[in-house]
């Protein structure tokens, strides 16, 4: 029995939830989305600053809506990486006073774990299992043969796949975050842009999309000095396909030679509706099972962080109230944090 309080505040989200014994009481997500539009991707600093203004809000909306005191809480948890820095710390320092205050034990969870574990709102684990992990900073395949188990078995060797499509969205004259508007028009377009596939493609589970997003930028920008027509809908299809190509192919490959029982989508990309389609798709009469996380918990949020912080908390996988962030912890390290 566990009441826990998870606080995440990696990036543009800034988001506190409450669960009782595993049931999700509250999940306040305060999004900047909005704000951060106008630069076309997120500043930093102004992240850290509206996180700073707004977690006492989202925290006292939390306890409210679980009409729970901090008295009753039997755990912190809180991100503490990746992520962006001055971000993670906002949470961090947020999560440390209140243990400090009542006398809580600190949970620091993992984001991309917490990615992961969104899934279980969805369905049951099975072991093994491989998680493709698909976001705005990441990009990995992670193998778990058990809870809290992850090793990584492939990971992007430069920009992120949400990176990718949020910078070829700009170069596209779509609005900040790129994911969607570029997946909204993919489905009108026709693959009819010749893209290189990367590298990486070949021979190995690791990723790369730097390559990729400078052949979009330098197509558009040859078009453009040209003065011919860019098909935008043509262009997000045959981008889309090259992208998201790239993660079924290993996927898929990664799950027959691991031989796992399940694959889980996690991320923010995992929003992406060709990826869901096409992993169902491919996944079919393999006899592996797939789950797809519900849309709300393909952002960040407090509720996938509360998820691993029970299993944390079970454990006993407690921080001493000197911990720091760290913007580049592996999922591997997961239990390291001195
Ligand atoms: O998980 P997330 O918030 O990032 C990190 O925590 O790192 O994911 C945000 C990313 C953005 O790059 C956004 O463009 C992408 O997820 N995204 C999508 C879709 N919806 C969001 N990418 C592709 N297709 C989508 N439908």
């Amino acid at each position: 029995m566990s009441k826990i309080l998870a606080i995440e505040s990696s990036c543009d989200e800034t988001a506190v939830a409450i669960t009782d014994d595993g049931k999700l009481l509250a999940n306040v997500v305060s999004s900047q989305v909005p704000v951060h539009e106008k630069y076309g991707g997120v500043m930093p600093e102004i992240a850290s600053r509206l996180h700073c203004e707004n977690i006492a809000v989202c925290l006292e909306e939390a306890l409210s809506q679980a009409n729970v005191k901090y008295e009753d809480l039997d755990a912190i948890a809180v991100t503490r990486g990746p992520g962006l820095i001055g971000c993670l710390h906002v949470g961090l320092q947020a999560a440390k006073t209140l243990a400090m205050i009542y006398h809580k034990p600190l949970i620091p969870v993992h984001h991309l774990a917490g990615h992961i574990y969104a899934n279980e709102y969805a369905g049951e684990f099975r072991f093994p299992l491989l998680c493709v992990v698909v976001s705005g900073g990441n990009t990995e395949l992670v193998l778990m043969k058990d809870h809290l188990d992850f090793e990584i078995i492939g990971e992007t060797k430069d920009d992120a796949v949400g990176e990718c499509y949020d910078k070829v969205a700009r170069v596209l004259g779509m609005p900040y975050p790129g994911g969607l508007p570029i997946d909204r028009a993919a489905k009108l377009g026709e693959h009819t842009y010749d893209l290189p596939t990367p590298w990486a493609h070949k021979d190995s589970y690791d990723f790369s999309y730097s390559g990729l997003k400078t052949s979009v930028i330098n197509l558009v920008n040859t078009l453009k000095m040209k003065g011919e027509e860019i098909r935008i809908n043509d262009m997000a299809r045959s981008f889309q396909d090259v992208a998201i190509g790239m993660i079924l192919d290993k996927a898929t490959k990664a799950a027959e030679e691991y031989d796992v029982k399940q694959v889980v989508l996690a991320g923010g990309v995992s929003a992406n509706s060709y990826l869901r389609e096409q992993m169902q798709k491919r996944l079919a009469n393999t006899g592996i099972d797939l789950i797809i996380p519900p849309l709300w918990c393909t952002t960040d949020n407090g509720a996938m962080i509360a998820k691993v912080a029970e299993r944390l908390y079970e454990e006993k996988v407690f921080a001493p109230l000197t911990l720091g962030a760290d913007p580049n912890w592996k999922i591997s390290d997961f239990r390291k944090f001195d």
